[in-house]
């Protein structure tokens, strides 16, 4: 099937099973995306003529649920394409539940080692759950720099630099399989190297599929356990959109690094003495094979409603797609247009009017890219617009998209071209995390705007969402010479939007004598495309007409 004729049958989908998504252009899918009205009513239908009580219990309605969970376990496995011989499932609140879960993991194993912390290595383009792991190892951790210094480390893991003391010894390496922030897809060779270096018999391996398994075939993945990670994690209201949990997929023959954490909670220990002097318990993680590996792990009762909802996920899932790797060509298709799209943006001065931050521009490449693309808007004159404007606008005209630091501190700063005295300057500036911080800083901005494709996106989302910015962003009459752009240019300015190289961004704002340097340039608003369905229905806080500029551009503070 071409993507053109998926692209139909997608349409047909979008009216039938996400009629909550007529109002507007999401494209936050990489935030979560949408779950499917088959799946709301099979829900529905199961809670309404079912019985489930706690799966701890023993009575005929807690059986149900044991049930449920058990065989739901089974069916994600089975959809990652992952045997249920080689791998265990531990269902989690979300990705950094099963992230932190293993980090404690470590830190307890940690204790018991001669110098009692364990080494832990992350890549620049993690994501902010996957960093505050480096919090328990006692100042032994490495941020690696990029893929070269991971294959270096790999290749001589005595020769590197990644303050470690002793490289035999109990370590972590934990990295994306696709950054959150420009959907880039790592090397999933990795695992596999760690695990037959020599060297590196004590590290084990942490892949974040948190955004790769959106529109990735995990099957990929697992179907060989010897190349898989030892830990993967997964936060499901990605890939389906409902219900919100996660879970974290462990390799049998690893999983028994994760049996002598330290604590114990209901469900998760066979026996507990509660007074005396010696107070002691049997954890069951420690008494395999008597207890499989997730009863050591998953503490208190689990979500068994929404595991049962899992399972009608899956199903629906599966119905309405097929497959992981017709959603994988589907999307990659959609952004390669989406990103052609914006590279085109060019004001009438021939000036780009849209920076795509991406390491290797290869969006029709599903190794290599996932439905993600981070930008910012750039004026006529040279100048950023500040990221925090552009999504309220887009918010303004029904279009969802996300900006800032995205939760992706490595990635953020590395892509903009900050130094880390920059960061501390900007933090000592007022900049922050989040949708209050100020948004370009000394002509540079602090975030980016993303827009993430799911499954149900259509062709149709992507083509508005570019005719929108090209009527909203892109200047058509050429303002070479307006007062804006002569207050504020960047001297090197890109010749090209695509050219994500740092040296040819560097901004160098002109000053004009007497006049305040204008950092964040405001945007000029012209015609908001409101889509149709807005125009008949407006909903409040939607404008249906077009937008009055103060509300628009009195966002945050710039600061010089
Ligand atoms: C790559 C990646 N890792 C981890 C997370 C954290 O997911 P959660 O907030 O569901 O724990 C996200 C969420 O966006 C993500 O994209």
């Amino acid at each position: 099937m071409t993507p053109k004729e998926y692209n139909s049958d997608v349409e047909a989908l979008r009216q039938k099973e996400y009629p909550h998504m007529s109002d507007g252009v999401y494209l936050d899918h990489g935030g979560a995306t949408i779950y499917a009205r088959s799946l709301v009513e099979g829900f529905a239908s199961k809670m309404i003529t079912n019985l489930y009580g706690n799966p701890h219990s023993e009575n005929s309605p807690a059986r149900l649920s044991g049930d449920v969970v058990d065989q739901v376990r089974e069916k994600l496995l089975g959809f990652f394409g992952a045997s249920s011989k080689e791998f265990d499932l531990i269902f989690v609140a979300n990705a950094t539940a099963a992230v932190k879960l293993v980090a404690d993991c470590f830190r307890d194993l940690g204790e018991k080692t001669k110098d009692g912390k364990f080494w832990y290595g992350y890549h620049k383009d993690a994501h902010t759950s996957i960093v505050g792991v480096r919090e328990l190892t006692y100042g032994q951790f490495h941020c690696f720099e990029n893929d070269q210094e991971v294959e270096d480390w790999l290749q001589y893991p005595e020769n590197a630099f990644t303050n470690r003391q002793n490289p035999n010894g109990l370590g972590l390496f934990a990295y994306p399989g696709q950054s959150n922030m420009t959907g880039r897809r790592l090397p999933l060779s990795w695992s596999y190297r760690a695990r037959h270096s020599e060297s590196l018999q004590g590290t084990y391996t942490l892949l974040d599929a948190a955004a790769l398994a959106m529109t990735y075939p995990m099957e990929n993945i697992f179907h060989d356990p010897d190349r898989a990670p030892d830990f993967t994690c997964f936060s499901l209201y990605k890939i389906f959109g409902f219900p919100d949990v996660g879970a974290l997929v462990v390799r049998k023959e690893s999983g028994h690094i994760l049996a002598l954490r330290k604590y114990f909670g209901g469900g998760t220990v066979s026996m507990v003495a509660t007074f005396g002097d010696t107070p002691w318990h049997r954890s069951k993680g420690l008494q395999a094979p008597t207890y499989k590996l997730h009863e050591g792990l998953e503490d208190g009762t689990l979500p068994f409603h929404s595991i049962l909802a899992l399972g009608e996920a899956i199903d629906v899932h599966l119905r309405l797609y097929g497959s992981m790797r017709t959603i994988s060509a589907h999307t990659s298709y959609l952004i390669d247009q989406l990103y052609r799209g914006m590279a085109g943006l060019r004001h009438a001065n021939g000036r780009p009017a849209c920076h795509v931050y991406s390491e290797n521009r290869d969006f029709g490449n599903s190794s290599k890219q996932g439905s993600a693309i981070a930008f910012n808007m750039i004026s006529s004159g040279g100048g950023y617009l500040s990221y925090t404007d552009v999504e309220r606008i887009a918010n303004s005209a029904g279009f969802y998209v996300r900006s800032g630091g995205v939760c992706n501190p490595g990635g953020i700063f590395s892509l903009l071209g900050y130094e880390p005295w920059m960061t501390e300057r900007a933090l000592s500036a007022g900049h922050h995390c989040g949708s209050n911080g100020i948004s370009v800083l000394h002509g540079l901005p602090t975030g980016i705007v993303r827009a993430s494709l799911g499954a149900m996106s259509t062709r149709h989302d992507v083509d508005s969402f570019l005719d929108f910015l090209r009527t909203t962003f892109v200047d058509t009459a050429d303002k070479e010479n307006s007062p804006l752009s002569a207050t504020s240019t960047l001297r090197s300015f890109p010749s090209d939007a695509t050219l994500g190289r740092r040296a040819t961004f560097e901004p160098v704002i002109d000053i004009v004598p007497g006049t305040r340097k204008l950092e964040c340039e405001k945007p000029r608003i012209r015609r908001i495309p409101i889509l149709s369905h807005l125009r008949r229905a407006p909903k409040p806080g939607l404008r249906s007409s077009s937008l009055p500029a103060k509300n628009l551009t009195g966002g945050l503070p710039t600061i010089r």
